[in-house]
């Protein structure tokens, strides 16, 4: 055994295995050691992962051979990296548009070699043209929707729909939104908190080891803000309908004798099929509220919110069954933003993540909005799996919508950035962050058209047919409030 002292700070390879299970070496920093009865244990993060995947490792695992000692201030190298799917520019050959006719060879010269200049400035009213042509490229038939002309006279394609006021968009004709400054990918790898300051070394490090809520064992991912003195627990003990915390199954039976809430408390405003959702005032039901923020920052890294509740709603979804309302996943939201956010933490429970409830929650903050007559965002920073979900949401919305254009009168339908914005209520910079990241964005001649490769629409086609969970609009029961007339909360 190795006689070096590792202390906190240090780096090394450290063996784990990865999501093939099979065994690799990351480089991690040890941050905390302790001794149980016979060893020590060493609590590693993993430089280039995300830190819910920190654990504490015997010193088997660890390749002392390949030891660093802490430097002063050293860099974490952050790796960015998601594959993108972005389309390739299809190869050039011969090109005709809805009516058949041909396209002049320059712009098939361009649909295989232009690229959209990332510095330039999209305005929100540019008018996009909609070009929905055939491209024959050898024997495969490409499809190819093209949009062109900067602030022309727009022709409105889709009727805005009536008696919705909007609040946040259309009105800052001189905003200009410039592309820079987008993140062109998620951060896939370390800690979205950047300031290491209030990165202390307690709240670095998960403090539960299991939550018992209903029928599941959660594994958190991080530190949680829970009583000290239950963070030695093997197993804390949640009641799943009103999320009191309890130091022992005991305790959690004595508390379901008591406790009658078989749903969250708060008012039903959805109900189709078993899915519902609660809305809950964070000044009305405090504890259960600050007992969902304990919940939830086992899974959230960056967020601190746990116990002024006051300023936010929450939704809760749920799922029925002949035993209650259980809880899947809620979103927070600040009564009054300045911000636009229409969503503050967002979180699924681990055990119904990578099912679609996700976006279901995406999509039922976005109905929200609607009805509010706003756009909005979510608050940043996301995470990797929040940013990872909103690009897939944001997409998804956006070419349907574009798909559904039609061509009316033979002329090439149209539409702006803030009209696309205005029928999802997403705010214009995730649609314009939406389609340079989807590469849909090019410029040509000083025109901007937007072209979608068969693979963008074969994929968007595949992704929908996949996405059996859906809200819906008619189901929900929804009035909004007006929080700033009504004192402070
Ligand atoms: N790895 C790769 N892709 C993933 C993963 C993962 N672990 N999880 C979700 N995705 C992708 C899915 O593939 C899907 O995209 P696709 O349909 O195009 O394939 C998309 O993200 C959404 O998947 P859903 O099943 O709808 O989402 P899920 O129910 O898993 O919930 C959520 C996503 C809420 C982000 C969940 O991962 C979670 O609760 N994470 C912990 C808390 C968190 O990070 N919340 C967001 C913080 S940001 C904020 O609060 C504003
Ligand atoms: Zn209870």
């Amino acid at each position: 055994t190795a006689q070096v002292e590792l202390v906190e700070g240090c780096r090394l390879p450290v063996l784990r295995k990865n999501q093939e299970n099979e065994d690799e070496w990351p480089l991690a920093e040890i941050l905390s050691v302790k001794e149980v009865p016979g060893k020590k244990l060493y609590y590693v993060h993993y430089i280039d992962f995300n830190k819910r995947l920190d654990e504490w490792v015997t010193p088997d695992r660890l390749d002392m051979k390949k030891l660093q000692f802490p430097k002063k201030e050293a860099k974490t190298p952050t790796k960015n990296g998601l594959p993108g799917s972005r389309p390739s520019s299809p190869d050039r050959d011969v090109v005709r548009d809805h009516t058949g006719s041909l396209l002049p060879t320059t712009f098939c010269a361009y649909l295989s070699t232009a690229q959209c200049p990332r510095s330039t400035n999209l305005h929100p009213t540019l008018t996009l043209k909609i070009v929905r042509c055939q491209m024959v490229v050898g024997r495969s038939r490409v499809l190819v929707f093209a949009c062109c002309r900067q602030n022309g006279t727009t022709r409105r394609l889709v009727p805005s729909q009536p008696g919705r006021k909007r609040k946040n968009c259309g009105t800052d004709e001189d905003s200009q939104d410039s592309l820079d400054g987008i993140p062109s990918a998620p951060r896939m790898t370390g800690s979205l908190v950047s300031d290491r300051s209030h990165d202390d070394i307690v709240t670095r490090m998960k403090n539960i080891d299991c939550i018992e809520l209903g029928r599941h064992r959660l594994k958190p991912w991080y530190f949680s803000p829970y009583p000290q003195e239950l963070t030695t627990l093997p197993i804390l003990y949640l009641c799943e309908f009103c999320l009191k915390y309890l130091k022992s199954l005991k305790c959690l039976q004595r508390h379901l004798t008591k406790c009658n809430l078989r749903h969250p408390p708060g008012n039903e405003i959805y109900r189709k099929g078993t899915i519902s959702f609660f809305e809950i005032d964070g000044r009305k039901n405090k504890t259960y509220s600050q007992n969902l923020c304990l919940l939830a920052k086992c899974f959230l890294d960056h967020k601190t919110l746990y116990y002024d509740t006051d300023p936010f709603l929450f939704y809760v979804m749920t799922e029925y069954d002949s035993k209650g309302f259980h809880i899947v996943g809620y979103f927070s939201k600040e009564k009054e933003s300045t911000e636009d956010y229409n969503v503050a933490c967002i979180l699924t429970l681990p055990p119904y993540q990578r099912r679609g409830y996700g976006k279901l929650l995406i999509e039922f903050s976005y109905e929200l909005s609607k009805v509010e007559g706003k756009t909005g965002t979510p608050e940043k920073p996301l995470s990797d799996l929040g940013l990872l979900s909103y690009r897939s949401y944001w997409s998804q919305t956006i070419l349907e919508i574009l798909m559904d254009l039609k061509s009316d009168n033979g002329e090439r339908p149209q539409i702006t950035i803030n009209e696309i914005s205005e029928i999802t209520s997403v705010k214009k910079e995730d649609v314009i962050s939406t389609l340079q990241y989807l590469n849909l964005i090019n410029y040509y001649k000083g025109q901007y058209i937007l072209t979608l490769s068969e693979d963008i629409v074969d994929g968007h086609e595949r992704a929908m047919q996949k996405r059996h969970l859906r809200i819906d609009p008619k189901c929900l029961h929804f009035t909004p409030k007006d929080w700033s007339k009504r004192g402070k909360w």
